[in-house]
């Protein structure tokens, strides 16, 4: 199996590196690629965090005994990122021939899965490759955001599936696992992506600064990461627009990733919590016209309030609970399309009474 690893175009270690490295998505023009795609990994060993998922798979690759996969778990955490690396690392220069890829821009209804699909999977695969080098001798369907198929479509599938087992592995891929149905997860090997570690990110960005030649304060790094909750595709996009921002060579501060993650400086939500306090309906109200000329988003605003109110020691336990349900039900309202104003005020004036149950 080592020699199919040795097939394969991509590098086997290092994480990306961007100047020599020759993959399938190298642009042909001179435009920079995004650095989601310039430093996604190449190979399976480069995936950051995902240590269990990535032995049990390196096992599956060198043992020839390759299952049906579901990955699941939240965004940007290396789904794709592995099973294309995975790939790459299994088919070498076959790459391209031996998997499909399908995902939810693509239409995946049942006609889909009945035509695409199973033509596809009923293609035999050859074990060696056109020059003679060994290749295993199968093909990857890539389902790609497998929970927006239709029950119908994920039911046309788990024949498709038991059918060509001989020529043909699956890999689900998907945000909510409980969205795929029973009879199809039955038939893969689970693997759970959890979100990343604050410090792995921190890593992953630091290396990425430093090819970039960014200077970033590990402090500044930090407040980035806490914004990306887990999710590294987040932090890196973040990361290139505040370099956009500032460019190349100088330093990234603070309020430039606050500018960028749209973070609302705590200045704001400790003003927020004193107007509450005067009890003053008046300079309430003008703080909410404040706030919403500074066009910050206000379902953030209510996210970081809910942690803050949360950790703090000056209101009691019945006075959270009053005002976490309370945020709860604006954080709906917000989503279902109601004015940004009146969910403001009513949130000022649920903490105003909380603030009388003391
Ligand atoms: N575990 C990881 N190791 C290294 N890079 C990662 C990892 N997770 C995410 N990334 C970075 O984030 C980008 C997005 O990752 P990927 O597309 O694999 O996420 P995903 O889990 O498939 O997310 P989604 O559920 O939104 O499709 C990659 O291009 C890579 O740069
Ligand atoms: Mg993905």
């Amino acid at each position: 199996m080592q020699a199919f690893l040795k097939t394969g175009k991509v590098g086997s270690s290092g994480g990306a590196k961007p100047s020599t490295s020759k993959g399938p998505k190298e642009i042909k023009n001179s435009a920079a690629p995004p650095w989601v795609e310039k430093y996604r990994p190449r190979t399976v060993e480069d995936v950051v965090e995902q240590g269990e998922v990535v032995e049990v798979l390196r096992q599956c690759m060198t043992g020839g005994d390759f299952p049906n996969l579901l990955f699941y778990g939240p965004p940007g955490t290396g789904k794709t990122s592995t099973i294309l690396a995975a790939a790459r690392q299994l088919f070498g220069n076959m790459y391209k021939q031996r998997i499909l890829e399908l995902n939810a821009s693509d239409e995946r209804g049942i006609q889909v899965v009945r035509d695409k699909v199973k033509t596809f999977s009923q293609l035999t695969a050859a074990n060696t490759t056109p020059e003679g080098k060994p290749c295993p001798p199968f093909k990857i369907v890539i389902l790609d955001e497998a929970d927006s198929m239709t029950h119908a479509a994920q039911s046309a599938l788990r024949r498709t599936m038991e059918k060509e087992s001989h020529s043909t592995r699956f890999c689900l891929i998907c945000n909510y696992v409980s969205r795929i149905i029973e009879p199809l997860t039955s038939r893969c090997t689970k693997f759970r992506f959890k979100p990343l570690g604050h410090e792995k990110i921190i890593e992953r960005l630091e290396f990425i600064c430093k090819n970039e030649e960014i200077t970033a304060d590990k402090y500044v790094l930090t407040k980035l990461v806490d914004a990306s909750g887990g999710d590294l595709r987040r932090a890196i996009t973040c990361l290139q627009s505040v370099t956009r921002l500032k460019g190349k060579g100088i330093e990234i501060t603070l309020e430039d990733v606050l500018e960028v993650t749209g973070v609302i400086p705590d200045k704001w939500l400790a003003k927020l919590l004193e107007v509450c306090e005067s009890n003053d309906f008046k300079k309430v109200e003008q703080f909410v016209d404040e706030f919403l000329l500074e066009a910050y988003s206000t379902s953030q605003l209510i996210e970081q309030l809910s942690d803050r109110i949360i950790s703090s020691d000056s209101f009691s336990d019945t006075q959270k609970a009053f005002i976490g349900e309370n945020l709860g039900e604006c954080a709906y309202r917000l989503l279902d399309g109601s004015s940004e104003y009146i969910q403001l005020i009513h949130l000022c004036c649920v903490i105003m009474q909380a603030n009388r149950k003391r």
